[in-house]
């Protein structure tokens, strides 16, 4: 395991890497696992801010006593109860009965609900400070950024921020911790994933939150998950800058669903056509086969989307249905899209398709396409008009 590291003068990083946890949340995949990081500043008060998933306690406490021995700790900030975060508290106040909990009004109450009632609480404001000797930490609220009662901590004369769930990223951090140890080419899609995933339904509060924290120094960024940030500031911001406005890149995103292959042929020539118009990023997903994570990145990521079904049982595809549900839920903002469906001998799939594109107030760029079967030869047409339509709005 690695050792607890010093990232700053006695302040230090005290993740794990979970490489065994299939899903997060128990329904986001994780390929390339999850770390999750927790850090200790050392003053003459000791704070620990937020802790790590419960299964991974006794290395979490060794590290901890790695560094203090016997010293107790005098303070566990609670930026975010999320239970990936806050799961070791039982532990830790079983280890550290002295210890207080630094949390805001939103904190306790969710607290209780998973942990019961604390009775050592310290409550701050947005912009409370706590001084624990040298240092002093400032707390800003960063509410649904992922939960209400999220928060992060400053510590101004180090300009180190840690940023709770802003920031992180999947993927565990292999060999090194910070951004210039690791391979972020490797990563890029883990962090975007856990953007898109988690905090991507949160884009009007995470630009908020942005702006707030806008004005600070930072040197360093700690998130909860993922690369320490040191060198890729500005370009980790940027990007958070630009998906918290659903930002996207000229590209399509062609998903479908197909029980016998017709509905998928349909999504190939209209990709085809799409190549012919000089689109180059085109993404083709299957919705019974790729994750909804993984579909909802690249939607995310592009500004056009083609979404088509065949029809199942009078309705549109189970797993197209949970997709577009999952998205009603994310409301991405801004898109270009157009439909296509199969409806095999009743249909199915417009009326779920239509109601969709109405909630989610994307601009429909080419009237809905549905066949019956195979698709008829005068379908490359459609196709082909479908895709000029797209190409031309990007
Ligand atoms: Fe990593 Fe919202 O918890």
């Amino acid at each position: 395991m690695k050792p607890a590291i010093e990232i700053k003068e006695n302040i230090y990083w005290l993740g794990e890497n979970d490489r065994r946890t299939h899903l997060f949340e128990n329904y986001w995949t994780l390929p390339k696992g999850v770390a999750y990081n927790s850090y200790l500043v050392v003053d003459e008060k000791v704070a620990l801010i937020d802790t790590i998933e419960k299964s991974m306690m006794d290395n979490f406490i060794e590290k901890i006593q790695s560094i203090l021995g016997e010293r107790q700790i005098d303070y566990l900030v609670i930026n975010h109860v999320e239970p990936d975060h806050s799961g070791a508290i039982k532990s830790i106040l079983c280890r550290y009965p002295e210890i207080t909990l630094v949390g805001n009004c939103k904190t306790f109450p969710i607290l209780k609900n998973f942990y019961g009632e604390q009775s050592r609480i310290v409550e701050v404001k947005d912009g409370t400070t706590l001084n624990i000797g040298k240092r002093e930490l400032t707390f800003y609220l960063v509410p649904m950024v992922h939960w209400p009662e999220t928060m992060v901590t400053y510590l101004p004369d180090d300009g180190v921020l840690f940023s709770a769930d802003i920031f992180g990223s999947f993927g565990t951090l292999d060999g090194g911790i910070f951004d210039d140890q690791l391979d972020l080419d490797y990563l890029e899609e883990e962090i975007s994933r856990y953007y898109s995933n988690i905090v991507g339904k949160y884009g009007s509060p995470a630009h908020s939150a942005l702006r707030k924290l806008s004005g600070l120094k930072i040197d360093m960024i700690c998130p909860t998950h993922g690369p320490v940030w040191r060198s890729y500031i500005s370009e980790i911001v940027a990007k958070y800058e630009k998906w918290s406005c659903y930002g996207s890149d000229p590209g399509v995103v062609v998903v479908f669903s197909s029980m016998y292959g017709h509905t998928e042929k349909m999504a190939d020539t209209i990709a085809w056509y799409l190549a012919e118009e000089g689109v180059k990023k085109i993404r083709i997903h299957d919705t019974s086969k790729t994750h909804p994570s993984y579909i909802i990145n690249d939607i995310f990521r592009y500004k056009g989307v083609i979404m088509g079904s065949c029809a199942y049982n009078s309705g549109i595809f189970p797993t197209m249905d949970t997709l577009l549900a999952e998205l009603e839920n994310m409301r991405v903002k801004d898109r270009y899209v157009s439909f296509f469906a199969n409806m095999s001998w009743v249909g199915g799939a417009i009326p779920r398709f239509t109601e969709f594109a109405e909630r989610m107030k994307w601009e429909v760029v080419a009237p809905n396409f549905e066949i019956s079967g195979e698709m008829p030869a005068s379908g490359q047409d459609t196709c082909r008009k479908i895709a000029r339509a797209m190409a031309e709005k990007l």
